[in-house]
């Protein structure tokens, strides 16, 4: 079986305090357990990339949660892949769907970071799914696909080769409700589909599943075909409850750190 990753999305959270916390926590739950095939990787805002680094395990890889689509000069509040690449970051989530809501992010922005990601030599996680409103009108697959292709289109198919792609619905990120197992194998089948007639295959790229993602439904998700983990948020933020995530996508039974731990989660 393929290495199964697990990625931590922190999006706007933290400080100095609780991330020294949350470290402190997740090493010494980590000893408890013998976390090996999975490979973890942690999102923190970009204010605290240099101060994580030294403070995670040298197995987790540090991530970050955007990049700009220039490459230097005047653009107040950007951050280049040069600096990110600087920062010892391995990840970069591009075409999160809170920044093609909120910050109006089009496919071509998104393909563009996802060449610089790429080109960089940094792993590109490109996020896709369809909102509430898309998924009544039955556009659910023609939004994927449209999402993929646009990448596709502007880097090549090459371009996604060793990358990831995370599978959001929309509806299903900060709910605490997810998607159905069926509508997750549903789309997921439908992605690689896409992929492989475009000449990759399933250890080409990673397909991870992200939205309310959690301790409980982490292992019957991780054990959908096509599914090779996830992209966690609000689950992320709870050093214990991240490394349940994690030891459910090794994909044999465990005693859940959260149980056996409870008084070090922060
Ligand atoms: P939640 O796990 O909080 O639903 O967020 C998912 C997400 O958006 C990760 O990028």
């Amino acid at each position: 079986m393929k290495q199964r990753l697990v990625i931590g999305n922190w999006k706007m959270n933290g400080s100095l305090a609780d991330n020294t916390l949350w470290a402190a926590n997740f090493r010494h739950q980590l000893k408890s357990c013998a976390l090996t095939g999975v490979e973890i990787g942690i999102c923190p805002p970009f204010p605290y990339l240099s101060s994580m680094r030294p403070m995670l395990p040298s197995s987790i890889r540090l991530g970050a949660q955007d990049v700009s689509s220039e490459c230097i000069g005047a653009f107040t509040g950007e951050v280049s892949i040069n600096m990110l690449k600087e920062l010892q970051c391995h990840y970069v989530i591009v075409g999160h769907s809170e920044r093609r809501a909120r910050m109006r992010e089009t496919d071509a922005t998104i393909a563009k970071k996802f060449k610089l990601v790429s080109l960089a030599g940094l792993t590109p996680v490109l996020c896709v799914g369809e909102t509430q409103q898309e998924r009544q009108q039955g556009e659910t697959e023609s939004v994927i696909i449209r999402q993929i292709q646009a990448v596709i289109d502007a880097c090549g198919a090459g371009s996604l080769r060793g990358g990831v792609i995370a599978y959001e619905p929309v509806w299903a990120i900060g709910t605490g409700v997810s998607a159905e197992l069926g509508d997750i194998r549903t789309t997921h089948a439908l992605i690689r589909e896409q992929l492989s007639a475009n000449g990759l295959g399933p250890d080409d790229v990673a397909l991870l599943y992200g939205g309310s993602l959690k301790p409980g439904n982490s292992e019957e998700i991780f054990s959908l075909p096509n599914v090779d983990g996830g992209l966690i948020g609000g689950a992320s933020l709870k050093a214990g409850e991240f490394l349940d995530i994690c030891l459910a996508a090794r994909g044999t039974p465990h005693n859940r750190v959260t149980d056996i731990a409870q008084k070090y989660d922060n």
